[in-house]
């Protein structure tokens, strides 16, 4: 039997990689996250790539991903936590100007559905703050909360489920 496969998404200091550890340890399952170290995390080669280019670099990282650790580990009925996947392409994709169609079509077929995709919330505003505070990168965040929203809307449609977490109370 399958295990499940749980996958974490918000935009940059939603806490989502806080909450991805917490729940994998809760679980005791694997936690694994995208882009993954085959891709080398968010390389140069990512940073220096036209949009459609980057899209395809972590569309050929998530099917690596997918043969090497997730689908071997769902096989033998262990439970899957993943920080980041298919939404995130779409959402920080198409906030650098991909299609949206053309970025579904990119993966919607041809990766695992996960079983969930859980949301963090947060203000944009607040969320600009943290970020801020980190690497200066709060200026993007508004389109990719926007292209979140596009990443759900194109991926329920194609049957997956999402729910969403208030990201704004404590992290417990
Ligand atoms: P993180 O390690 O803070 O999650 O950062 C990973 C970065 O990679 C983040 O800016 C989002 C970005 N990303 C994409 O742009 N497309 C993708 O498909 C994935 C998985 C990540």
């Amino acid at each position: 039997m399958s295990g499940r496969f749980i996958v974490l998404e918000g935009i940059d200091g939603a806490g989502k990689t806080t909450q991805a550890r917490l729940l994998a340890d809760r679980l005791g399952v694997l936690l694994t996250a995208e882009p993954t170290p085959w891709l080398g995390g968010a390389s140069p080669l990512v940073r220096q790539a036209t949009p459609e280019g980057s899209a395809l670099l972590f569309a050929a990282d998530r099917r690596e991903h997918l043969a090497r650790v997730i689908l071997p580990t769902l096989a033998s009925g262990r439970d899957v936590v993943c920080d980041r996947y298919t939404p995130s392409m779409l959402a920080y994709q198409s906030a650098a100007g991909c299609g949206i169609g053309w970025l579904t079509g990119l993966d919607v077929d041809r990766v695992r559905v996960p079983d969930l995709v859980v949301v963090l919330d947060l203000d944009v505003a607040v969320a600009a703050a943290r970020v801020a505070a980190r690497d200066g990168q709060a200026e993007v965040l508004h389109c990719v909360a926007e292209g979140y929203q596009l990443a759900e809307r194109a991926l329920t449609a194609h049957g997956w489920r999402f729910v969403h977490v208030d990201a704004n109370a404590p992290p417990d």
